[in-house]
């Protein structure tokens, strides 16, 4: 668990019976070597005295936007920017509501919208408060604006009933901290462990389906969603990558960082990847790529006639992309993908092969839970000489490994 010691913490303090358990808040967070400053809402102040919260934080508490001698010593915008973590305790529903509708008429909510650093809601009130249709809307509104909600718990209220909206308990409070600071710290290190791995390196992604047109209105196309190659992308770019990536119609969005360039069928996807192929150092092929197109694309749409109870479309084959970039002269290490619903890794053995690649990506596509459309995966990365087994799990903590892993091929 990462340490609190030299965490900047802004602890506000908003109006509800559970205010009187703060003090003991800040004496914990103390204890544990944090800095705490503290904001007190005019509400808060009925419940408890902002000299007790000035006493165990050993700073002046904040309470007032417009105070000229507070805002000469550390203004709004300086606490917003001081706080490593905004925490909200207890967070009533009126305070709820105020975040939600993102008003900024006092210290508390000018904060709030003023800073970047993440702010936790630990809320309290009466049951009935925390299960009202509005207080549940704002809940959904603050989850969707990305703040995060602590509690609450069941049990005895103050006001004798019993029910959800009780504040959590100061040591349970501090355990969220402690996993919040831990889970940064974590997340902040793979970053950095990733940081630079493919720093000055140029990588081509293909991803998401193609359409191959029958007539003006219908197609040929498959499942993919593109959210294994938006997720390498993704990695890629932040292992410090210069990507490019060329998708086929999906509606995601453009991870940061990367160049995208939208296409539509296999032969367009074939023209974009030849005029971008060079100086590239890697080429992955995650793509869908449909195999074969209509021959004849009709110009109108096609009309069925009285009686017709069947239809034949001929096809031809469309260029195999991935093979065509690994024969080019001084082509960029290459890396196709192989998706399967038996045989799984005899048959992706025998891609890697056929297309003169140096690791393919088998994924066993029969279970509807892994590959194609869905969040998570399960793959096995294999190379001439060697096969790395990548268990169920998210795409992008997926496409993580795998960037990881073909950085230290190349
Ligand atoms: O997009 P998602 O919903 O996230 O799903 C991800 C995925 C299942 C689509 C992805 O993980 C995957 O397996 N992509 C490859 C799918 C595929 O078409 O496999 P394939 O076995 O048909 O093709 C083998 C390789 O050749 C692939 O790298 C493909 O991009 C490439 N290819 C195929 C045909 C063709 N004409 N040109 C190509 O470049």
């Amino acid at each position: 668990m990462a340490s609190l010691s030299n965490r900047k913490l802004l602890l506000i303090v908003t109006g509800g019976i559970a205010a009187y358990k703060t003090p003991e808040l800040v004496r914990r967070l103390k204890d544990e070597g944090t800095e705490v400053r503290v904001v007190m809402t005019k509400g808060a102040k009925a419940f408890i005295t902002p000299l007790t919260l000035q006493a165990v934080s050993g700073n002046p508490v904040h309470d007032d936007l417009l105070d000229p001698a507070a805002e000469a010593a550390m203004g709004h915008i300086e606490l917003a920017r001081w706080a490593d973590l905004i925490v909200v305790a207890p967070a009533s529903a009126s305070a709820m509501a105020r975040l939600a509708h993102g008003f900024a008429d006092d210290l508390f909510s000018t904060l709030c919208l003023a800073t970047d650093a993440p702010v936790a809601l630990v809320p309290a009130m009466n049951r009935l408060m925390w299960s009202a249709p509005a207080t549940q809307r704002n809940l959904r509104l603050l989850q969707d604006d990305g703040k995060l909600i602590w509690g609450p718990n069941e049990g005895l209220q103050a006001c004798g009933e019993t029910g959800a909206g009780r504040m959590l308990e100061p040591q349970e409070i501090l355990q969220q901290i402690k996993e919040f600071f831990a889970a940064t710290f974590s997340l902040h290190k793979e970053m950095a462990e990733n940081a630079g791995l493919l720093a000055g390196k140029r990588v081509l992604i293909t991803a998401g389906p193609t359409r191959e047109a029958i007539d003006p209105v219908r197609y040929l196309s498959n499942h993919s969603s593109g959210k294994m190659g938006f997720a390498l992308a993704t990695a890629a770019a932040n292992a410090g990558a210069d990507v490019t990536l060329v998708a086929g119609p999906c509606p995601l969005p453009t991870p940061a960082g990367v160049t995208r360039i939208d296409i539509i069928s296999a032969e367009d996807m074939h023209k974009v990847v030849a005029a971008s192929v060079a100086q590239q150092d890697l080429f992955i092929g995650c793509a869908a790529v449909a195999d074969f197109r209509p021959m004849n694309v009709a110009e109108q749409k096609m009309k069925k006639q009285d009686g017709q109870n069947q239809m034949q479309i001929a096809l031809v084959k469309n260029p195999d992309i991935l093979a065509w970039v690994a024969e080019q002269e001084n082509a960029p290490f290459c890396v196709g993908f192989a998706a399967e619903t038996e045989n799984v890794q005899a048959y992706a053995r025998k891609k890697l092969e056929r297309k003169g690649i140096q690791m393919i990506i088998a994924n066993d596509v029969s279970n509807p839970e892994l590959g194609f459309n869905s969040d998570n995966n399960a793959v096995i990365a294999i190379s001439a000489d060697a096969e790395h087994h990548i268990g169920t799990n998210s795409k992008e903590e997926i496409a993580k490994q795998l960037i990881t892993l073909i950085s230290s091929k190349l």
